[in-house]
């Protein structure tokens, strides 16, 4: 196996913690480097079972001196910093125009200064909108519909841009709802978890019949490995997760596994811009990349549940 150097931007977070986790486990040689704000939702306690088998630097990306620190001699960077709750992006989008658009302009500006062989960055399936039957293929047109899917086009966008402009060596994916380990509690599920543990009420926005497409968070490790490792540069790819669940639904699964009543479900005023529901076609991965999502939502679910029952101080304890 050839050694490489990875940096994992936002390796602190959710997704991050677990791909790193992913990569540090199945490739040995490679020499990881994770970079992270360790904003609200990082914690870099998440990485303490194996920071010796990597550096860690507190930096943002959107700090060009921090990205060109942990950006020069590497050969390949996946970026997970973002801002990532929709809902905050309602109340004030800033944070997220700075640091899905002017960070992930300095780290392609990175790539291009220090040559960097391969760019992945993660996007999302809201940046296609809502869609009442059907799935979104790659080719269809973008029309994200809150600030925070309207950030991560606008990073996609400029990502692209690089590809035709600079010819850099660029990839894109774009992930349906992940869930798992490390999640922060604002998240739907654990939000669902935590407070279903703790005996207090589950607020479900509008009637709760949205309906989302649900992937195990190290399904979509696996693929975005594969897309790194595999894809074609200049690509986009949808990674879904074969498990279209509405949120009413969601939570009942969560509450009869735990034993506890439905009636901790109260409905409340609805997302402003709440798309309907989400949905990716994913022939395109499965035909040039031979790969589909393989956990079904009820055993995903369970190791889930496992992890938040068994981590209560995680999840209690605020950065
Ligand atoms: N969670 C999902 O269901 C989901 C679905 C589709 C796409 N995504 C995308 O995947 C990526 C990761 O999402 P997540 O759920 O793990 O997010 P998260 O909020 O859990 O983690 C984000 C991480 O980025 C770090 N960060 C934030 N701003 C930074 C900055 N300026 N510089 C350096 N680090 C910074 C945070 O400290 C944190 O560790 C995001 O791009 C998100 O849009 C997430």
């Amino acid at each position: 196996m050839n050694s490489k150097k990875i940096l994992i931007t936002g390796g602190c977070g959710f997704i991050g913690t677990n791909f790193t986790h992913h990569i540090v486990e199945k490739y040995p040689d490679y020499e990881v480097i994770v970079l992270d704000k360790l904003t609200y939702a990082g914690k870099k306690e998440n990485l303490d079972d194996i920071i010796n088998k990597i550096t860690f630097i507190h930096g943002d990306i959107c700090n060009k001196s921090d990205v060109e620190k942990a950006t020069k001699d590497v050969d390949m960077i996946v970026n997970f910093a973002a801002e990532s709750h929709v809902d905050k992006s309602i109340v004030d989008s800033e944070p997220f125009i700075l640091t899905e658009v002017l960070g992930v302009n300095r780290l392609l500006e990175a790539v291009k200064k220090f040559n960097v062989e391969k760019f992945v960055q993660i996007s999302t399936d809201e940046v296609y909108g809502t869609i009442e039957s059907g799935s979104f293929k790659e080719t269809d047109p973008l029309d994200p519909r809150n600030p925070y899917a309207a950030c991560k086009a606008s990073q996609e966008l400029l990502t692209r841009s690089y590809f035709e402009t600079f010819n850099l060596p660029i990839l894109i994916t774009r992930t349906t709802n992940n869930y798992g380990s490390f999640q922060n509690s604002e998240k739907f599920i654990p939000k669902i978890i935590s407070n279903a543990l703790q005996n207090v009420p589950i607020p479900l926005y509008g009637d709760g019949q949205q309906v989302r497409d649900w992937i195990y968070v190290m399904d979509n490790c696996e693929a975005i490995d594969l897309v790194l490792h595999k894809g074609k540069l200049g690509k986009v790819y949808n990674i879904r997760g074969n498990n279209e669940k509405r949120n009413i639904d969601v939570a009942k699964i969560i509450l009869k596994i735990l034993d506890k009543p439905e009636s901790l479900i109260t409905f409340v005023a609805d997302r402003l811009g709440h798309d309907r529901r989400y949905s990716l076609d994913g022939s395109k991965i499965k035909k040039e990349l031979s790969w589909e999502s393989s956990t079904k939502f009820e055993d995903g679910i369970r190791k889930t549940i496992e992890w938040y029952r068994n981590n209560t101080s995680w999840w209690l304890s605020k950065n």
